[in-house]
């Protein structure tokens, strides 16, 4: 079975095709295209420049994904794969006609996209879709949804709704170290697993049991106020560094280590004893907000040359920021382990790129002696190889899945 994975919840718009055939899988081709850099500007992501972009770039990345996974050559035997064929224009034109009440209003410019797209015409050997449906921005997620419904009428397919949380946790399940064509398993994870979830707009911890099949997901405890990407992003900001500012905070605390520079100002670690799995990093982010506040000035510099006091001051909070975070996650997500006596960890999300903490989870799961399962480095933010594995894991090529009349953007969705 050949699914077509497609991401656009959040500045990412992303698409991959896989192959899945008696419990094993393989990447046939994965495409991201990022618009961080557009929305660095904004210092976070724009919800409206986000769905313009998206509909803007799923068409011309949906043609290099074709071509680059030379997906209508027939396949090594050709088994469960369908037979390419071409649509009529008469065909084209009536599918576009149903696809013009449903999206004139809502999404026009991917309307208009998909309108000169005569590469469509020709149907893919796939077998279904799937595509993000929440948590995210709304106004982008329906982007992406727009855009299933609209391959699923021309090429008569159907979609399946997928968790992007959800994602991010059987995404650190894959094997991406092999190139990309080769058939694999994905890592066995004992259960019940404890998965700590850390994206820019989510801090979860998230209890993994089976359920036939599947998973089945329980919430333990989350972030009463900022995910902690957007407090490394907030923070970021209050330091002079661009967004997303995670990876920058990671370098700047990195040198400040190597180079032995402490904070002055110690910050708060956050509901760090209490009673149960929530988080908290708005007030972290506060009192780097104040901590900047005593920033050395001219007179105060210490140095002839002041900018280099006043960087080694950003860089010693970088790195007391950095710790907070660090021992903050890391002590509840310990709790999670012991209370649910959880027989392997996965960290999952776009801040689980981060160096020390990393280093400090892959630590904790040694002392346990329990494994741990991290995404690879280039699968850790957005990508649609995760939505389009979670989708083979939920449907048989016979079961009646279809849910492409039922989609709905949930900037909410949770976890189930
Ligand atoms: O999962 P993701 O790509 O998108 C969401 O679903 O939110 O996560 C993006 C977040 C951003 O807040 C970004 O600053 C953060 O991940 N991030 C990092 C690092 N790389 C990305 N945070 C800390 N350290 C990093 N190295
Ligand atoms: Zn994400």
């Amino acid at each position: 079975m050949i699914t077509l994975g497609i991401e656009t919840s959040c500045d990412e718009t992303a698409l991959a095709l896989i192959e899945t055939r008696g419990g094993k899988y393989r990447v046939i081709e994965s495409l991201i295209h990022s618009q961080a850099e557009l929305h660095s500007v904004y210092g976070g992501v724009f919800p409206t420049l986000a769905k313009r972009e998206h509909s803007k770039n799923l068409v011309p990345l949906l043609k290099k994904l074709l071509e680059k996974s030379e997906i209508y050559a027939t396949s090594e035997d050709g088994a469960g794969t369908k037979i390419p064929t071409t649509l009529t224009d008469e065909e084209f034109g009536s599918a576009m006609a149903a696809l013009t009440n449903l999206l004139a209003l809502k999404n026009s410019d991917l309307l208009e996209s998909i309108k000169g797209a005569d590469f469509l015409k020709k149907i893919p050997p796939i077998d279904q879709i799937a595509v993000t449906e929440g948590p995210g921005l709304e106004p982008a997620l329906w982007v992406g949804i727009n855009f299933a419904r609209i391959l699923s009428t021309i090429w008569k397919i159907p979609v399946v709704a997928v968790n992007h949380m959800e994602g991010h946790i059987v995404g650190s399940l894959l094997q991406t170290d092999k190139p990309y064509g080769t058939w694999q398993k994905l890592k066995e994870l004992p259960l019940p697993a404890v998965a700590l979830l850390i994206s820019g707009g989510h801090t979860e911890l998230v209890k993994i049991e089976t359920a036939s099949e599947t998973y089945k997901y329980t919430i333990l405890g989350r972030t009463k106020d900022d995910a902690v990407g957007e407090a490394f992003d907030k923070v970021a900001r209050l330091l002079g560094l661009p967004y997303p500012g995670g990876p920058h905070i990671s370098k700047l605390a990195h040198e400040a280590r190597e180079k032995g520079l402490a904070s002055l100002i110690k910050l708060p670690r956050p509901m760090i004893g209490s009673n149960d799995c929530d988080f908290s990093f708005s007030g972290l982010k506060t009192a780097v907000l104040y901590a900047m506040k005593k920033i050395p000035t001219k007179s105060e510099g210490g140095t002839a040359d002041n900018t280099t006091s006043q960087q080694d001051f950003k860089a010693g909070l970088a790195r007391e920021f950095e710790d907070a975070v660090a021992e903050t996650l890391d002590k509840k997500l310990r709790r999670a382990i012991d209370e649910q006596n959880a027989k392997a960890i996965v960290i999952g999300g776009g801040v689980s790129a981060n160096r020390l903490l990393r280093e400090r989870f892959n630590k904790t799961a040694e002392e346990y002696g329990i494994p741990i399962f991290l995404p690879d480095h280039h699968i850790s933010g957005d990508n649609a190889l995760m939505i389009a594995l979670v989708a083979t894991m939920k449907s048989s090529p016979e079961s009646d899945h279809d849910a492409s009349k039922t989609l709905h953007a949930n900037g909410t969705k949770k976890l189930s």
